[in-house]
């Protein structure tokens, strides 16, 4: 793969990934603040913004300031997402809680009222739950965050099928009335509801890069084939290592998001090439979260006392 010097792109046979938002890449990895890739995308131009913010609390790719500044800022961001967002398209932000001194604002309550200024409406909160995280001594320990979605009309698009999940009793049927002895649920699946147990990407994690909060692939691609449809344009405005261009090339949209740091960026270059040849190892969808066999010596209890009962 060699840089075209003059158009600022590289070429993967027809695979365009740019530095600079064209409608004809496939991918955007623009590389500085975000505010300044949304101000050259055209209106109505997205499908779905599906992003995950800086918390403000001091991670390693930001700077803690006043909760009031941070609001401001994340309001300059949601205004332009919504500029950018097709009449059916969907917003989708994920976050968790900012803490101070201890004591924790869940993000999602301090945001609602901005995406509510801008007329959107809330179609689901929904509750993503991973086993791993800080452990906290002066309250439980965090693990779950959330992700508001947002669609700007009563008129959006959304196709529950790709992401139907298996029923848990497949052969009940039903046992009076007119279908009496059919079976009762719909044989494609069933709708996944609003508590996705998804890990996180730790150090185990097959996607796991340097990245400190990556999102997992497969909690976008259930966002991605239910809220838009093959071509679409996704954006991520605080796009880190690409999940979401892998998550939208995987499935045939087009993605653009910012990151500013360009270390993040080569990474998420290197991975979403790698996932349109198909060589990204990803955690498939549904698949289930291990369990340790009991036969393991991990999950056995060397201070348990053993006597006769
Ligand atoms: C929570 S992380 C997102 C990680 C991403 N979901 C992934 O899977 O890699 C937030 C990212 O926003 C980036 N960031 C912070 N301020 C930004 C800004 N003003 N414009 C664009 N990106 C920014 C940070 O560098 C960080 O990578």
């Amino acid at each position: 793969m060699s840089p075209n010097a003059q158009t600022n792109k590289k070429e993967v046979q027809d695979f365009l990934i740019g530095r600079h938002y064209r409608r004809d890449n496939h991918v955007t990895l623009f590389n500085g603040d975000c505010l300044d890739l949304l101000k050259v995308i055209p209106n109505e131009e997205a499908r779905l913004v599906v992003t995950s913010p800086p918390y403000n609390i001091g991670k390693a790719y930001e700077r803690k300031i006043n909760i009031n500044q941070y609001l401001d800022q994340q309001a300059s961001v949601i205004e332009e997402c919504v500029r950018v967002l097709s009449p059916t398209g969907s917003i989708c932000w994920q976050v968790g809680n900012y803490t101070d001194k201890g004591e924790i604002f869940p993000l999602d309550i301090l945001l609602y009222d901005i995406f509510k200024k801008f007329q959107l409406k809330l179609r689901n909160r929904i509750i993503w739950h991973f086993e791993h995280g800080l452990h906290c001594s002066k309250r439980f320990s965090g693990r779950y965050e959330t992700i508001l979605w947002f669609t700007k009309n009563d008129d959006y698009l959304f196709d529950l099928d790709p992401v139907r999940i298996p029923q848990k009793y497949p052969g009940k049927k039903h046992y009076k009335g007119p279908k009496a002895g059919q079976f009762s649920c719909n044989p494609a699946g069933k709708n996944p509801g609003d508590l996705w147990v998804i890990p996180n990407v730790k150090h185990n994690h097959i996607e796991k890069t340097i990245h400190p909060c990556q999102f997992p692939v497969e909690l976008i691609e259930r966002l991605i084939l239910s809220m838009t449809a093959q071509g679409d344009l996704v954006i991520d405005p605080f796009m880190g290592v690409g999940s979401t261009p892998v998550a939208a090339i995987k499935n045939n949209r087009r993605s653009a998001g910012a990151d500013i740091f360009k270390e993040y960026l080569d990474i998420a270059e290197e991975r979403v090439t790698l996932a349109y040849n198909g060589l990204l190892p990803t955690r498939p969808m549904g698949k289930e979260v291990y369990e340790p066999p009991n036969s393991s010596t991990l999950t056995q209890n060397p201070f348990e006392e053993k006597g006769d009962y």
